[in-house]
């Protein structure tokens, strides 16, 4: 049904008379009215046939009434399942109660809440706190802070192929060289290192200190999102060690990663003997319900940065501190903290190991690497044996057989059941990411659905790809 038809006025309508629209609205707006590339190459993975109307815990409920088990977490965000009841029941708390929600001028309990639990449970040097909306918020939060705190030098040290954001600043330390090119100039104080390459650490200082600029902060993803790469303790603690002999800062991003998502609360206690100065946690905060992110640092950092009256708001913003989002990310740090959730994850984490071992076993040509720790984890694929089934000129083709790989699989899995990613910048990696609220019966159908893809020729589903590719002038990215 095309969008005049099934729009019977050209009026606006309250929002309840919009929830009974067909599908189609739904996906005819997001196209013309939104972001044609994005949802266009949401269909191309897909997702068109429906919409999702409803979600709890694991479960997308479609409108078909089919039902999609969510193997992304929601991208971290409902690492706690979507709707978790304990965050629905503080959020009807706050609307019912009419608790205070707003405020700018007062301390609120949910804030008290929220610190109490976090000075409780991270650890002791991260006890002090900048509460903020968004993950990119976070990021020039941290660092405008770590600038605050030695205005003496201005030298950042990043890792690259790593995201941390898409806003104007975040966007030269995030890894799309074709956007940092259109919106930003090289940066002078900037240098790239890769991630776990100590040589390639040491050679990003010293291109600092050729161009005269002294090394301010050393900002890393701790496990990198996109490919879920990790590093060696060594590298972390060389790290370290040259921000500490430089007087510099150490920025761990655990946006992604962080809050119980790789078994620890924070993943870099997954390393020995590492001690961020300043660490930004996001998404799952919220329990999928608000946005949050925090910067948390020490009372002495804090305090040399911002401690005058002139400096206490050089960072703010509007919609930071919401009642129920402090609340509900006061809940979830509780929940995180306790026994019986750490040793859920734990199994969690063992089953999906197993899942991940065995297919790797069974199609070793096809999977090159088990990628990523606990629940945050993925499958490298190995794209190469099958590259000349499809005869086509690649070069003529905008899209990597990469992501034309790694899309049948997102599209084959989707088709029966289950809902997977991948980073386009990454396309090698097939994100597998449960939530906490996956069964062992999930694991099996992920399993199962898995192991028929890799048994399946892909020639036919790809070839669609391709040809949708074409048709929504789509590039993907690489
Ligand atoms: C590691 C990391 N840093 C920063 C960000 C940016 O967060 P936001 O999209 O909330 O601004 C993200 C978002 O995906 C992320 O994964």
């Amino acid at each position: 049904m095309s969008m005049k038809n099934s729009l019977k006025e050209n009026t606006p309508y309250p929002f309840v008379e919009h929830l009974n629209k067909n599908q189609n609205v739904v996906w005819d707006y997001s196209i013309k009215n939104y972001n044609s590339a994005l949802y266009n190459a949401f269909k191309i993975a897909g997702f068109s046939d429906n919409i999702i109307l409803k979600a709890k815990d694991q479960y997308l409920h479609l409108s078909n009434n089919k039902k999609i088990l969510d193997a992304t977490s929601g991208f971290g965000v409902v690492f706690w399942g979507h709707n978790p009841v304990n965050a629905v029941k503080i959020e009807k708390l706050y609307r019912e109660n009419n608790l205070i929600n707003y405020s700018k001028t007062h301390p609120t309990i949910a804030q008290s809440a929220l610190i109490h639990n976090l000075k409780t449970t991270f650890p002791l040097h991260l006890n002090n706190y900048y509460f903020g909306v968004t993950g990119a918020e976070g990021v020039e939060a941290s660092i405008k802070l770590s600038l605050s705190y030695n205005k003496n030098s201005k030298g950042i040290l990043v890792a690259s192929e790593g995201y941390h954001g898409k806003t104007l600043k975040t966007l030269p330390l995030t890894s799309f060289q074709k956007w940092r090119s259109v919106f930003t100039n090289e940066n002078k104080n900037l240098e790239f290192f890769k991630f776990g390459d100590i040589e390639s650490l040491k050679n990003a200082k010293k291109k600092l200190d050729d161009k005269g600029v002294k090394l301010n902060c050393i900002i890393t993803e701790t496990i990198q999102g996109g490919s879920q790469r990790t590093a060696s303790n060594t590298f972390h603690q060389e790290l370290q060690n040259l921000a500490l002999k430089n007087n510099a800062l150490t920025i761990y991003d655990e946006i992604k990663v962080g809050l119980l998502r790789t078994g620890k609360l924070l993943a870099f206690q997954n390393y020995k003997n590492i001690k961020p100065d300043i660490v930004i946690v996001s998404k799952p905060l919220g329990m999928g319900l608000h946005p949050i992110s925090i910067v948390a640092s020490s009372q002495k950092i804090f305090n040399k940065a911002y401690a005058s009256i002139q400096d206490g708001s050089i960072h703010s913003s509007t919609f930071s501190g919401l009642g129920a989002s402090m609340a509900i990310a006061s809940q979830y740090i509780y929940e995180a903290s306790q026994k019986d959730t750490i040793l859920k994850i734990n199994k969690l984490s063992q089953q999906l190991e197993n899942v991940l071992n065995n297919l790797q076993s069974q199609f070793p040509k096809r999977i090159k690497k088990i990628t990523g720790i606990g629940l945050f984890r993925g499958l490298e694929l190995n794209f190469s044996i099958i590259s000349n089934q499809l005869g086509l000129d690649m070069k003529k083709i905008p899209v990597s057989f990469a992501s034309l790989y790694t899309l049948a699989a997102v599209r084959f899995l989707y088709k029966n059941g289950i809902l997977t990613y991948f980073s386009p910048t990454e396309p090698e990696v097939l994100h597998i990411e449960p939530n906490i609220k996956f069964t062992e019966n999930d694991f099996k159908l992920l399993e199962h659905n898995l192991f028929l893809f890799f048994k399946s020729n892909q020639t036919k589903n790809m070839l669609k790809i391709v040809n949708d590719v074409l048709k929504y002038k789509i590039r993907l990215l690489k």
